[in-house]
C-alpha cells in the first residue's frame, strides 16, 4: 500500500474514533426500504413512476430535442439554487453519485449496455470512463450548458452523440449478437462480495417482508433475463432510472451524505437542474424522473430504491461485482484508500443503515476503520450547523481533486489499458 493510501486510512480512521454516534433521523421503517410492497402508497407506484416503468422501456431513449434549446419550463432561479447546493456540498455529490452508480448497476438493462460497449470492464478503462463521466457532470454543474462553446455544452454534445451511437448500434445489430455481447464471457472466479451481499440483503428482506413470494423475488432477479417484451436499448426507462442514480440517494438520505443544513430550495434546485439535464439529453417530459419538484421526486426515489434497485441488488450476480470492482479500482486511482469493499460497506451500513454482517466479515481491519472514518466525516458534516467544518472541507476538496487527478498517469493508463484486463483479482471471469 502506498504511503498516501496509508495516510488517508489513518486520518479517516481517527475521524471515525472521534465521531461514533449513529445517525438520528433515519428515513423510515426498515420495511419501507426492504419490502417493495410496503414502500408504496396505497399499494400503487407514484403515477409518473408507474408510466416510466410501464411505458418507458419501449420508448426510444432520445426525443431529438435540439441541444442548445432550454425547455420552456426551465426556471433559472431554481437552477441557480441547485448549482449553489452542489458548490456548497461537494462531498455529498461525489459520494452520492458513486453510490448511485453502484446501485444503478443492479438494473440489468443498464448493466447490459455497459458490458456491451466494453468501455468500463477493466479498472483502467473504468478509470478513464468514470473520469470522463465526472468531468461531464461537473461541467453541467459549473457552466451554462445551453451556450455553444462552454465546457457544459461541449460535454453535452459529446455525451448525447455517444449515447446515440451506442443506441443505434445496439438497435441495428442482430439481437442474438447483441445479447452475446452483453454477457461477460467465461465463468467467474471469486466474487465474494456478491455472495455476501445476497446473503445480507436476503436476510434483511425476509425479516422486513416475510410474506414476499419466491415469484415476486424472481421478477426482480438481475441474474436472469427478465426483459420487457418490445423493450429498446437505452430506453426512456433506462434514462430515467439513471437520473434517479444521480439525484435519488442524495435527496432521499441527505443527512447521511453530510447535507445537514441544505434548505428545501437548494434540494429542489438540485432536482430541477437534473430535470433540465435529463431533458437536454433527450428524456421526454412525460418520463422525466425529476418532474414536479422535490417532494414527488423524493417519493419516486424511495419507490425506485425499494421496488427496482434493492431487489436487483439482492440478487446481485458476479458480473455486478465485477463491473462494480472495475469502477472502484478505477476510481481508486483518484481516491486512494477508498476501495470496493470500503465503498460497498459504507453504502450499506451508513447510507442504507443496514446491518451487513456477511459483507463486514470480508473487510480487513483497515477497511473497517475506513468505513468508520467515512461515517464519522458524514456525521460530523451533518451536525456542522455553522459550517465550521464544511468551509475547510470544501477548500481542501477543491485543491486536492485537481492535484490527485493530474497525479494519475493518464497517458500511461491509456497506453496500458488493453494489456491489463483483469486486475480485479478478487472477482474475474476465467476466459
Ligand atoms: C440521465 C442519464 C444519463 C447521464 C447523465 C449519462 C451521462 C454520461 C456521461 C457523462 C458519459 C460520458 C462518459 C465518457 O465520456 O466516456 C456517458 C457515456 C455513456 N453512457 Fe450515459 N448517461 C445517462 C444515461 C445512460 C444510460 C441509460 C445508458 C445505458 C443504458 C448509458 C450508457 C452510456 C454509454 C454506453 C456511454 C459511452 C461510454 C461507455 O461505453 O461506457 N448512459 N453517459
Amino acid at each position: 500500500m502506498s504511503s498516501s493510501r496509508g495516510g488517508l486510512l489513518v486520518v479517516t480512521g481517527l475521524l471515525g474514533l472521534v465521531a461514533v454516534e449513529a445517525f438520528p433521523g433515519r428515513v423510515s421503517r426498515a420495511a419501507d426500504l426492504w419490502c417493495p410492497e410496503a414502500a408504496l402508497t396505497d399499494g400503487q407506484l407514484e403515477p409518473v413512476l408507474k408510466r416510466i416503468v410501464e411505458e418507458g422501456p419501449r420508448a426510444w431513449g432520445d426525443t431529438g430535442v435540439p441541444e442548445n434549446t432550454p425547455p420552456p419550463w426551465m426556471d433559472k432561479k431554481r437552477m441557480a439554487a441547485g448549482r449553489a447546493f452542489l458548490e456548497r456540498y461537494p462531498l455529498a455529490s461525489l459520494f452520492g453519485h458513486v453510490h448511485g452508480l453502484y446501485l444503478l448497476f443492479a438494473v440489468r438493462s443498464v448493466l447490459d449496455v455497459l458490458v456491451f460497449t466494453g468501455n468500463s470492464d477493466t479498472p483502467d478503462e473504468a478509470f478513464i470512463r468514470y473520469m470522463d463521466t465526472l468531468k461531464g457532470v461537473g461541467s453541467w454543474y459549473s457552466s451554462d450548458f445551453f451556450t455553444p462553446g462552454t465546457p457544459g455544452y461541449e460535454q453535452l454534445k459529446r455525451v448525447r452523440s455517444l449515447h446515440s451511437l451506442v443506441r443505434k448500434d445496439m438497435a441495428d445489430r442482430p439481437q442474438d449478437e447483441v445479447r452475446n455481447k452483453t454477457r461477460i464471457a467465461g465463468s467467474f472466479k471469486g466474487c465474494p462480495m456478491s455472495a455476501a451481499l445476497r446473503r445480507d440483503l436476503g436476510r434483511q428482506a425476509s425479516t422486513a417482508c416475510p410474506r414476499r413470494t419466491a415469484k415476486q423475488d424472481a421478477d426482480n432477479d438481475i441474474g436472469e433475463d427478465t426483459g420487457v417484451p418490445g423493450a429498446v436499448w437505452m430506453s426512456q426507462y433506462d434514462m430515467s432510472v439513471t437520473q434517479w442514480a444521480f439525484v435519488g440517494p442524495i435527496i432521499q438520505f441527505p443527512e447521511r451524505y453530510g447535507v445537514g443544513n441544505a434548505t428545501v430550495e437548494e434540494l429542489d434546485g438540485f432536482v430541477h437542474l437534473w430535470e433540465v439535464i435529463g431533458y437536454t439529453l433527450g428524456i421526454d417530459d412525460k418520463f422525466n424522473f425529476c418532474q414536479g419538484g422535490l417532494e414527488p421526486t423524493v417519493r419516486r426515489s424511495r419507490e425506485v430504491l425499494s421496488t427496482i434497485v434493492l431487489p436487483g441488488l439482492r440478487a446481485a450476480p458476479p458480473p455486478w461485482e465485477y463491473m462494480a470492482r472495475c469502477m472502484a479500482d478505477g476510481l481508486g486511482y483518484l481516491l486512494p484508500g477508498v476501495g470496493f469493499e470500503t465503498q460497498l460497506a459504507s453504502l450499506l451500513s451508513v447510507t442504507l443503515d443496514s446491518p451487513a454482517p456477511a459483507v463486514a466479515s470480508q473487510l480487513s481491519a483497515a477497511q473497517r476503520q475506513a468505513v468508520a472514518g467515512y461515517r464519522g466525516v458524514m456525521d460530523s458534516l451533518r451536525r456542522d450547523g455553522d459550517g465550521v467544518l464544511l468551509t475547510p472541507v470544501r477548500r481542501l476538496y477543491k485543491q486536492i481533486l485537481p492535484i490527485l487527478s493530474t497525479s494519475v498517469p493518464l497517458e500511461d493508463v491509456k497506453r496500458l489499458r488493453h494489456r491489463r484486463p483483469h486486475r480485479s483479482k478478487n472477482c474475474y471471469p476465467e476466459l
